[in-house]
């Protein structure tokens, strides 16, 4: 058993170390997607062809965690850990919370985790996995307020 802890632990530690190397540089790409720095493509909900990306930046619609990041309208909720980690009635359902992969999933088809579709104006994105981890990672990781 001692035998057992004593190999698992240090790959353990050196797993846990390399993802906090990889947070810093996965909120910076999060940023970066934020603010249309690095496109993102979205296609509004029922059309194929993608939208430019200046009408799909989150930043267009949503300001983000801090006040250097606030939107050029309120037109939809700010984002940040509080909205995204707090459990909430949003649109009427249930109160829900965000997990990384319901945050993901909800940015992909428009559909929220208490099953309410999101309304038209939210673009549906094209996000891959690393897009959509460093997105969460930059909402709910960066500067609180
Ligand atoms: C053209 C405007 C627009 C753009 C661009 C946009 N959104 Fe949205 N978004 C909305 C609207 C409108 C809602 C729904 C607000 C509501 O239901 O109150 C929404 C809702 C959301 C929600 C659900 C929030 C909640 O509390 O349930 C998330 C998450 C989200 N957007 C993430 C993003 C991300 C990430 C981007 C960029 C990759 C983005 N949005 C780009 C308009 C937009």
């Amino acid at each position: 058993m001692a035998l057992a802890l004593a190999t698992a632990l240090p790959a353990c530690l050196a797993s846990d170390r390399s993802r906090e190397a990889a947070v810093p540089a996965s909120v910076a790409r999060g940023a970066r997607l934020f603010d249309g720095t690095e496109p993102l493509a979205g296609t509004l909900s029922g059309h194929s062809t993608p939208l430019p990306v200046v009408a799909t930046r989150c930043i267009q619609c949503h300001s983000g965690p801090g006040k250097s990041t606030t939107a050029a309208s309120d037109f939809a909720p700010q984002l940040d850990r509080r909205q995204l980690r707090e459990a909430r009635a949003r649109r009427g359902g249930p109160p829900i919370a965000y997990e990384q992969s319901s945050f993901c999933r909800t940015l992909r088809t428009g559909v929220d985790p208490a099953h309410i579709v999101l309304p038209r104006a939210m673009p549906r994105f094209d996000a891959d996995d690393a897009q959509c981890a460093a997105l969460w990672d930059y909402l709910t990781r960066g500067p609180a307020e």
